[in-house]
């Protein structure tokens, strides 16, 4: 295994993704971590992730300097490389210019290991402030630009490297392959490492935390905490208990359908709440985005833990808590964007220990996951739904009227999606209601109803996506039949933004 230690870098993860991805098991660790610590793992290699910090700031992230004397090959990235050169003896300085996206380099050293066998004048993706004036003493520099002299440094003996650019975006032209020479050449690890193992490793992990202790779960419905509950119930059977709190915002016929794959057909212990008046109670007269979130989480929790004093000695909550849920409500090291129902809006009081065996994995990995569990492949392959449901898709006040619109507009939109095929290639899509009424005429009459936005996006994990190019004759057919079948629509428009700078979700 390859270790990733996190400096704060929004790719941070990307990187332990893209090396699991040469079927080697890597995971992200904070910078915290002790030499001792990472001496009982015994990685074949550790990479500094970059970070947004300088190595100058006060209270900079750094590591335990006796990282550098295991004896195992260490990459920096980016901010990785500047702190390398940092503990080193080396000379970091602030840029003249910082330096955002493509930069040409070329390689200065004939037998570079990081980029053997690859062409000497490549462009890279660069994101910095500063950057490495002097490399340490025993390390040579192996690749230049104009406004990087230094983009690239090695320690041959101690398998020490520095890189300023990111070899985990698609952006840098050779980033996988470079990458590829750390891997296998530099730490000599093996390609044997598969989801299989991944699914033993937790079980295993899950086993030993949790004892003969017992372990709720909530079930929202979507796919991350069915594939967390299947995965739950392989490690400790019945010592699970999934709490599945039909809050009223799922999608038409939701419900019913995990209960009948999850329970029925894969034996997950689950108790079925209906509390929909309860949450719609709550929300109402509520506009605020954030707040419904809040409302909607802690409401969650709260029908939960009603729930789990019901089944004695509790001692463990598990969540499907994906590695984008993570990132975006914020860790140690990276900034809030949305607060996510799965990680925010946890009562300080919570009285159990968190269990997040999906934490490090994307969204593709855990369908992959999910497959490998034995769940039915069309409910793997649903589309992502968020904790907050179609609450956060009523923009603004939530009614039993606007959810029952955009529910049904819903179901209209994901079967034409399907009946066109379009179903594996759209990796989200869903209608949304802003609450504006336009003027509109049916018949002979004028009306003055509701509009429907429809969101349609392809992405690969969520964290970046594109608008989906649907053809026009689908549009129109989903135009028409919204129109026609769902009471109190006169007028449905497409979402043509693509995030950034929008986020999938309106709210
Ligand atoms: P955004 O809107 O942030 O969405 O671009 C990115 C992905 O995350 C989903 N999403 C959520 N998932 N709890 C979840 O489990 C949430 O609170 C939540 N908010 C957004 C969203 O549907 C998209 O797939």
């Amino acid at each position: 295994k390859i270790i990733v230690l996190d400096f704060g870098s929004q790719y941070n993860q990307l990187i332990t993704r893209r090396i699991r991805d040469f079927g080697i098991y890597s995971e992200l660790l904070s910078h915290k971590i002790t030499a001792a610590e990472i001496k009982k793992i015994n990685p074949k290699g550790i990479i500094f992730s970059g970070g947004p910090n300088s190595v100058y700031a006060d209270g900079a992230f750094t590591v335990d300097p006796d990282i550098y004397k295991l004896g195992i090959p260490i990459l920096g990235i980016c901010y990785g490389m500047q702190l390398m050169a940092h503990n080193l003896g080396g000379k970091v300085e602030s840029a003249k210019d910082s330096e955002y996206g493509r930069a040409d380099i070329e390689v200065t050293e004939d037998n570079a290991v990081m980029f053997k066998d690859l062409p000497k004048d490549q462009y890279v993706w660069m994101s910095h402030g500063d950057l490495v004036t002097e490399v340490p003493a025993g390390f040579t520099a192996t690749a230049t630009s104009v406004n990087c002299p230094i983009s690239a440094m090695a320690n041959d003996a101690k398998k020490f490297y520095g890189l300023q650019f990111h070899t985990e975006v698609r952006n840098t032209q050779y980033g996988l392959d470079i990458l590829r020479r750390f891997a296998f050449d530099v730490c000599g690890a093996e390609a044997n490492w598969t989801m299989d193992d991944f699914i033993d490793l937790q079980v295993a992990k899950i086993k030993e935390e949790v004892g003969s202790k017992k372990v709720i779960l909530g079930l929202s419905g979507g796919v991350d905490s069915s594939v967390a509950a299947v995965l739950l119930n392989k490690a400790i059977g019945d010592q699970l208990t999934c709490i599945f709190v039909d809050h009223g915002l799922l999608r038409k016929n939701e419900a019913q359908q995990v209960m009948d794959a999850l329970s029925r057909d894969l034996g997950v212990n689950i108790v079925k709440v209906d509390a929909a008046d309860r949450f719609l109670g709550k929300l109402a007269g509520v506009t605020d985005p954030e707040q419904k979130r809040k409302i909607i989480g802690n409401e969650f929790i709260e029908v939960f833990n009603e729930e789990a004093l019901k089944i004695k000695d509790v001692d463990f909550l598990a969540q499907g808590t994906l590695y984008t849920d993570v990132i975006e409500s914020g860790t140690d090291t990276a900034q809030t964007i949305k607060s996510h129902h799965n990680v925010g809006g946890l009562p300080e009081d919570l009285h159990f220990k968190l269990i997040e065996p999906l934490r490090s994995l994307f969204k593709d990995e855990t369908r992959e996951l999910g497959e490998k569990l034995g769940i039915p492949h069309e409910l793997v392959w649903r589309q992502p739904f968020p904790g907050p449901g179609l609450g956060i898709r009523v923009i603004g006040e939530i009614t039993e009227e606007k959810l029952r619109i955009v529910r049904d507009t819903d179901a209209i939109l994901r079967e034409e999606i399907a009946k066109h095929g379009l179903d594996k290639e759209v990796w989200q899509y869903f209608t949304v209601l802003p609450g504006i009424r336009s003027v509109g005429v049916m018949g002979d009459g004028r009306t003055y109803d509701y509009t429907i936005g429809i969101r349609a996006v392809t992405s690969i994990d969520g964290m970046t996506a594109d608008f989906a190019q649907l053809p026009w004759d689908v549009l129109q057919e989903i135009s028409v039949r919204m129109v026609n079948e769902v009471d109190n629509v006169n007028r449905v428009v497409y979402d043509v933004t693509s995030k950034p700078p929008a986020t999938i979700e309106w709210e």
